[in-house]
């Protein structure tokens, strides 16, 4: 049994940094859908937003500025607004005694901060009590090692090969407005204006997310390379390409995965089908595979296609899809702040 983090309370003092956020919106929804026990809510956001009103169980807050918040009394508060912002404000909230859970990429690859995914290195959290700063892996990476961890445990996973289709919702409420704003205005004969994401998105598929790095790889594509790595086995070999896609919500992965060992397709989908937050939908007779429309405002990873991959011994190919701002961040982040208040 894990110790506890947070003495046992009735209820606790929550904040969300980033609340007028796509992430940050959709913390406040799965708090509130869980039954979170929240004492008192806080929501922050930049300067920009501070004095506008958010929504939580019916209730109505006033959104305070982050520069100028005081953490003392806070028992968790759930960032999602940005790298520099968590750099320059979680170790002031952690000195003040309050859990960071951290949905950036800015203290990930720490070597004193955890990264963790409940269903697959719950272990790593007891890690979190030393500098209270939790961070919440990157949104392809969750769902493809929900998906590869029963798999791993079984036959250990020597190399995988992921190719992402990533949701605009990814990148923020802006880039969601964008891929709106495009395919109304390319319909309509209108040229499409590009302002947030790389290239114009509507009607087209983008091959890189975040910046490019000198080996010619993207950051996203190192953070899920990793990340894999940080949160499974620091040995399994890990290559990704990672795109983006005209889709609002749910990111899609075709996963090829080099077992040490043998793995029949059958074998992979009884442990599928027995793993925590995972969702088997695999019936090519019926056409029936996961889809982001689906996926969508669910919870669970979807496995489907799954198949043995002829062309090289001891492989399998998945397709895996999950609600990227849900498992792949907003819900991730509250399954971990639920394990820090459970007994
Ligand atoms: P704001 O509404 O004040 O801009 P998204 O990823 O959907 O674009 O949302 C980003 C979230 O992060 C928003 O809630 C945004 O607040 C918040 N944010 C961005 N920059 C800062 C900052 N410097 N300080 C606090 N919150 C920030």
């Amino acid at each position: 049994m894990m110790s506890e983090f947070l003495a046992h309370k009735e209820a606790y003092n929550v904040a969300v940094v980033g609340a007028t956020g796509a992430v940050g919106q959709t913390m406040l929804e799965v708090l509130a859908e869980r039954n979170f026990p929240v004492a008192n809510l806080v929501p922050l956001a930049s300067s920009r937003s501070a004095g506008s009103k958010i929504e939580f169980k019916g209730q109505d807050y006033v959104v305070q500025d982050l520069e100028q918040f005081d953490p003392a009394g806070l028992d968790i508060a759930l960032f999602s607004a940005g790298g520099g912002t968590s750099l320059q404000h979680a170790p002031r909230f952690a000195e003040a005694g309050c859990y960071v859970i951290d949905n950036s990429s800015a203290w990930r690859m720490h070597d004193d901060v955890c990264l963790v995914v409940p269903e697959v290195n719950l272990h790593a959290l007891e890690m979190a009590k030393v500098n209270r700063i939790i961070a919440n892996p990157n949104c392809s990476t969750i769902q493809m090692v929900v998906a590869l961890k029963p798999l791993h445990d079984a036959v250990p996973i020597k190399r995988v090969i992921v190719s992402t289709y990533q949701a605009v919702s990814g990148a923020g409420s802006r880039a969601i407005q964008e891929l709106a704003e495009q395919t109304r205005n390319l319909l309509s004969g209108i040229e499409a204006e590009v302002n947030v994401l790389p290239a114009r998105i509507a009607f087209n598929v983008v091959p890189q997310i975040d910046v490019f790095m000198d080996d010619g790889y993207t950051k996203e594509e190192r953070k899920m390379i990793d990340e894999t790595r940080k949160i499974m086995e620091a040995d399994i070999a890990v290559t990704a390409t990672t795109v983006r896609v005209p889709v609002f919500y749910a990111h899609s992965e075709s996963v090829n995965v080099t077992f040490e060992g043998p793995m029949s397709p059958d074998m992979a989908r009884n442990l599928l089908a027995d793993a925590e937050g995972v969702c088997v939908v695999d019936d090519p007779g019926t056409a029936d595979y996961p889809m982001p429309s689906e996926a969508a405002g669910t919870d669970p990873v979807w496995v489907g296609r799954i198949r043995e991959d002829k062309s090289c011994a001891n492989s399998l190919s998945l397709w895996v899809v999950a609600d990227n701002i849900r498992k792949g961040a907003a819900l991730n982040a509250v399954q971990i702040a639920e394990k820090l208040i459970c007994d």
